[in-house]
């Protein structure tokens, strides 16, 4: 395990090309792989989790042909299709990607025969699966799992049929999976969330032909014969670009521009709880503000826009469970801009974020309060209570992406600097991130 230091950086300054979106290149490939004929992704993201779903599209038949990397580190890949039925089977390492071990079965439960298996490191096979196997199982799938409910999980396709399912968690990965399913069953298959989740799947499987509708809650696929394989650019990362989003609002001084970042309105929930903690935001004709979003465009199923951004005064708010999908991964965030808050931030209705990569609720209280943090844990989150400043000292990533970024911002954020255990982590979702962030601080 290595590790790196971040020490305090004066204003940060410059501008950043977001780096591409995991959520939709790990769905670019499994789609891709499900189409009739070639899809050329632009983008893609190069690191560990999604290079985990490259192998596993070529593990089951999917020709993957991998061009130069662009100046930001995203792939021109072109993935030959085998159709929804062509899966052969495979023992399918899935890394750390959690992502690709929930999403991928309903494809396979699918198939009209084959088995397939799939494991993945430690900290995947801590991960809860009967989210996915249990409907699966209602569809007329066979899933088994380790203890019922976690890794490895082994598929044996059979015949499916539709199902109406109210999903018992928000979570995009289980809708993705049913949705997956859905394609290859008989009669449709309608699923309703208990709230919004990113549709990331929804939006890439109706460019490709797939008959989807929803109405309110919920969400109904019919089934399909084909996918039509085509061109997928892939938006840069919303919660990739967080990071250095929290880092310019509480480094003083700092200015930074970020580009081509995903703004799916399930994606930008920390956009909402910025103007909850007093951070003035708005467009571009709309004057001076501390977030300015522009240039917004579309250039395929996802919009993407510019984030020019300032450091701000901050107050404490709260974040409550009808808020917590549209920013899952950037909860650690809102504890560290809680730390520089006026007043008390809570996060409530997280439970979810004990089945992450890590406990990230255990993570980012140990984690901060080593470095000096006011910070206490709730079953469901945790509050902190800003002191608008943070000492510094050592935390430990857990192997865990987001925790590692986090030490890192906090580091430059800090009075005495701070060393990140297992900084390599970061690598799960952006092998770059050191680089990007020292450009801003050089
Ligand atoms: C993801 C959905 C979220 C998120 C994860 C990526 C996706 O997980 O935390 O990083 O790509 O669908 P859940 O579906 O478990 O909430």
């Amino acid at each position: 395990m290595s590790g790196a230091r971040f020490e305090p950086a004066g204003a940060l300054r410059g501008e950043l090309r977001a780096p591409p979106d995991k959520s939709v290149s790990h769905r670019a490939a499994l789609i891709g792989a499900m189409a009739d004929g070639p899809t050329r992704i632009t983008g893609y993201l190069d690191s560990a989790d999604t290079r985990a779903t490259l192998r596993a599209v070529v593990a089951v038949g999917a020709e993957v042909r991998e061009g130069a990397p662009d100046d930001h580190g995203g792939l021109f890949v072109e993935i030959e299709g085998i159709g929804l039925r062509g899966a052969r089977p495979a023992e399918i390492d899935v890394g750390n990607a959690g992502t690709l071990l929930r999403i991928l079965p309903g494809w396979l439960a699918g198939q009209p025969a084959g088995e397939w298996t799939l494991d993945g490191d430690e900290s995947i096979r801590r991960r809860p699966v009967d989210r996915v196997a249990d409907p699966l199982a209602l569809m007329g799938a066979r899933v088994e799992c380790h203890d019922g409910r976690l890794p490895p999980l082994r598929v044996t396709g059979s015949r499916l049929r539709g199902i109406d399912y109210a999903m018992p968690v928000a979570s995009a990965q289980v809708k993705s999976c049913l949705l997956l399913a859905g394609l290859l069953a008989e009669g449709e298959t309608s699923i309703r969330e208990p709230l919004e989740t990113r549709d990331h799947t929804e939006r890439m499987l109706a460019s490709m032909g797939a008959s989807l509708r929803r109405d309110e809650r919920r969400l109904v696929i019919a089934p399909a014969e084909r996918l039509e394989a085509g061109d997928i650019p892939v938006p840069g990362d919303f919660s990739s670009a967080a990071f250095f989003l929290v880092a310019a609002l509480i480094v003083p001084g700092s200015e930074v521009v970020l580009r081509e970042v995903g703004i799916n309105r399930n994606r930008v929930g920390l956009l909402t709880i910025l103007s909850r903690m007093g951070v003035e935001m708005g467009g571009a004709h709309e004057g001076d503000r501390a977030v300015t979003v522009h240039d917004i465009r579309e250039p395929g199923p996802e919009p993407v826009a510019t984030l020019n951004v300032r450091s701000a005064g901050l107050r404490g708010a709260t974040v409550t469970a009808e808020d917590v999908p549209d920013l899952i991964d950037e909860l650690p965030l809102v504890a560290l801009l809680g730390c520089f808050a006026e007043g008390e931030t809570i996060v409530e209705g997280a439970e979810e974020l004990r089945a992450k990569e890590s406990d990230r609720i255990a993570g980012v209280v140990e984690g901060l309060s080593a470095l000096g943090a006011e910070i206490a844990a709730r079953p469901d989150g945790f509050t902190v209570r800003g002191t608008g400043e943070l000492r510094g000292g050592r935390i430990d990533a857990r192997g865990d992406h987001r925790l590692a970024m986090l030490g890192a911002v906090a580091g430059l954020a800090s009075r005495e600097g701070v060393e990140v255990d297992g900084f390599e982590s970061a690598a799960v979702s952006y092998p770059r991130f050191e680089r990007d962030l020292r450009s801003l601080a050089g």
